[in-house]
Parts: C-alpha cells; sequence; structure tokens
C-alpha cells in the first residue's frame, strides 16, 4: 500500500473528465487499497481518483464513525430522485481548511460497481446522498468551491495556498 499524493485547488488537473474503468483488474484493485489509505491517512470521508491525478471513474468513500467500512464506486451513476434540495457544510481534501455550504438534493439513485466489479443500484440520503455527488463532480472536474460566490473562491485559494505553505514548512522541519 501506498499514500498517494493528493492535488490541491487550483491545480488545473482536477478540472480532468475522468474516463470509465473498463476492466476491475489487479492494477486499478491495487490503486483502490492506495486511495482508501490515502483516505485515512489525510482524515477524509470520500476520494475521487481525479484528486490523486488518476483520471478514471473511481471513488472511495468511509462514512463510518471508526473507518472500518470502507467502500467503492466505479462508474458510478447519480440521479437525484427529488427536487428538494437541503444545504450542508461540505469541506475536501483537495481544498484544505476550507468548509463552506452547499445545496444538493437529498435523495439519490446510485449505479455502480463494487470494488469487484459487481454491479449494484442503491437509495442513498443525507451524509451518503452529500458525499457521493461531491465525489461525482470531482470526477467530471468540478469542486464545491465552484458553488461559491467569487469573493469566497479568491479566499478559499489564498486559504489554501497558506495552508500548503505551512504544511511545507513543518514537513522541512521535520526532516531537519
Ligand atoms: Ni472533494
Amino acid at each position: 500500500m501506498a499514500i498517494l499524493p493528493i492535488l490541491s485547488y487550483p491545480d488545473p488537473r482536477l478540472r480532468t473528465i475522468a474516463e470509465p474503468v473498463k476492466t476491475v483488474d489487479a492494477e486499478i484493485k491495487q490503486l483502490i487499497e492506495d486511495m482508501i489509505e490515502t483516505m485515512y491517512d489525510a482524515k477524509g470521508i470520500g476520494l475521487a481518483a481525479t484528486q490523486v491525478d488518476r483520471h478514471i471513474q473511481l471513488i472511495v468513500m468511509d462514512l463510518s464513525e471508526n473507518n472500518d467500512n470502507p467502500r467503492v464506486f466505479i462508474n458510478p451513476k447519480v440521479t437525484p430522485l427529488v427536487e428538494d434540495k437541503k444545504p450542508y457544510e461540505e469541506g475536501c481534501l483537495s481544498v484544505p481548511d476550507v468548509y463552506d455550504s452547499v445545496e444538493r438534493p437529498t435523495r439519490v439513485k446510485i449505479e455502480a460497481l463494487d470494488g469487484e466489479g459487481k454491479p449494484f443500484v442503491e437509495e442513498a440520503e443525507g451524509l451518503l446522498a452529500v458525499c457521493i455527488q461531491h465525489e461525482m463532480d470531482h470526477l467530471n472536474g468540478v469542486l464545491f468551491v465552484d458553488y461559491l460566490s467569487r469573493l469566497k473562491q479568491t479566499r478559499a485559494r489564498d486559504k489554501v495556498k497558506k495552508y500548503l505553505k505551512v504544511r511545507e514548512r513543518q514537513m522541512q522541519q521535520n526532516k531537519a
């Protein structure tokens, strides 16, 4: 297993449209394991392949309290089941230190393949509905900050830059 580097906003590679996965082979399974490890290491609850610079339709997620229930969504299709939208405070491993409210449909249908390549259909609400829509956006090159005002986007960019600078300094100190 390996921890993969996560792209940060506003890296243009985060705008890449992901291609469908053709076969769930050993290489994909390795990537799934690495992405799950990367997600846990970064203390995230979801990660799209786009964020680790792999432009295929693959999402990992773990919404459990004890990080013991990793889920995999391959070639996912997400359809809203209601028009009703609700705001939820979102964050993103690619936009560290930034949190803001985004409105999304509250119930969706998910059609996808699991980590073994087996198809499944599921109806989702609550956090799963929010999270799968957030991760789907990544596969389409969209970030949650895109829904915010220009001013907030500029602030987010500054905040991420600052965060990365501090982190780099810490890493250099750790090495010294
Ligand atoms: Ni995200």
